[in-house]
């Protein structure tokens, strides 16, 4: 089902908006698709609160499609192309975008290269966008309806973005769940004790990262390992959807880190090997694994595609478990980002 199809009635108007998103990060991870933006597994994940983008769009009538864009007041063409690329894949189901004109002015609250997918937060900004013009034109007042296409339109752009439509936990992909879907996210309540994680983010490298997340995905297709990867995948998601639900968070540590180095094995495992560790990202795995037998208190770890941790633990324990990461990790790291659980996007 499309839940753009019936919109190719609209006309080109002139309207502007403004929304924030935040980016996420998925506790099981998507990594591998079947067809255009169709990911081979469902995962799970938390929106933050403190990392965001904020994006403004003005849509003018025009001859042609077009993007401008500004990245923190800076033009950047290569972004707009990519943008106008996205658009241009729309126009099928919504010709009117053809006659449209864009000017966007966006900026996100976390560096780049800090190991928070600026795609997710940048791409969902860019999609509830879209999807208030469409909202505005189209006599509709759903708000179920509403960001479910959002986060539609945010697949389209780039999958994980999907996620971050709304707050909380997230999943998206076919499962054995009521709602899930490969076209869009479906949130998901959790056990109150869990409700509240907080997210310190290690920075370990900032250089932009030598892989694409689009390389990644189609270097899966020729994976020796790419379908006991998917069905790992497919047990992780059942098992941390009832972890989450039941409040286990020791078995939500587990399947997090098992998760986290899964993908990062297909990297190194996969037909061009490559890996997006450091030798501090190993560092501080070890010293976590350390601390955990030692304390026995819950700080556990996941890894985006990159070399930079995300440190994720119960808010309860935050007092005794910053002080260890300020002690023991943050000497490993450029840069240490404070975040946590958020409640997602909201319009400006
Ligand atoms: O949304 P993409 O195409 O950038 O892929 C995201 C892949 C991971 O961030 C590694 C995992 C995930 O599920 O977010």
């Amino acid at each position: 089902m499309s839940l753009i199809s019936s919109l190719s009635h609209l006309e080109a108007k002139a309207y502007s908006t403004t929304w924030r998103s935040p980016s996420n990060i998925a506790f099981v991870k998507y990594w591998g698709k079947k067809g255009h933006q169709i990911p081979a597994n469902p995962s799970l994940s938390m929106t933050l609160k403190e990392c965001f983008t904020e994006t403004k769009v003005d849509f003018k009538p025009a001859d042609a499609l077009g993007v401008d864009l500004f990245l923190e007041g800076k033009r950047e063409d290569r972004f707009a192309l990519k943008i106008k690329n996205y658009l241009e894949t729309l126009t099928t189901e919504l010709p009117w975008l053809n006659k449209l004109a864009l000017n966007i002015e966006t900026k996100n609250t976390f560096p780049h290269g800090a190991g928070i997918a600026s795609s997710a937060s940048g791409l969902s900004a860019l999609a509830l966008c879209l999807t208030d013009y469409i909202q505005s034109f189209s006599n509709e007042n759903d708000q179920d309806l509403f960001f479910k296409r959002a986060s539609f339109l945010s697949r389209l752009a780039s999958g994980s973005a999907c996620r971050s439509v709304y707050g909380g936990f997230t999943t998206w992909g076919e499962a054995d769940l009521a709602e899930a879907s490969d076209k869009y996210a479906t949130p998901i309540s959790v056990h109150p004790e869990l409700a509240h994680l907080k997210d310190t983010v290690l920075v370990i490298n900032d250089a932009e990262k030598s892989v694409s997340s689009r390389d990644g995905h189609t270097r899966m297709k020729e994976h020796a390992f790419a379908e006991a990867r998917f069905a790992q995948a497919k047990h992780n998601f059942k098992g941390m959807v009832n972890a989450m639900k039941s409040g286990d968070m020791e078995e939500v540590g587990m399947i997090l880190e098992q998760e986290a180095l899964s993908l990062h094995a297909m990297f190194l495992t996969s037909p061009n090997a490559f890996t997006l560790f450091k030798p501090n990202s190993i560092a501080a795995m070890e010293l976590i694994w350390d601390f955990r037998r030692e304390t026995k208190l819950p700080l556990y770890f996941t890894f985006d595609a990159g070399p930079n941790l995300h440190l994720i633990y119960p808010d309860v324990f935050k007092n005794k478990i910053k002080t260890f990461i300020s002690h023991e990790l943050a000497p490993l790291a450029v840069k240490v980002i404070d975040d946590e659980r958020g409640e997602g996007p909201v319009k400006c």
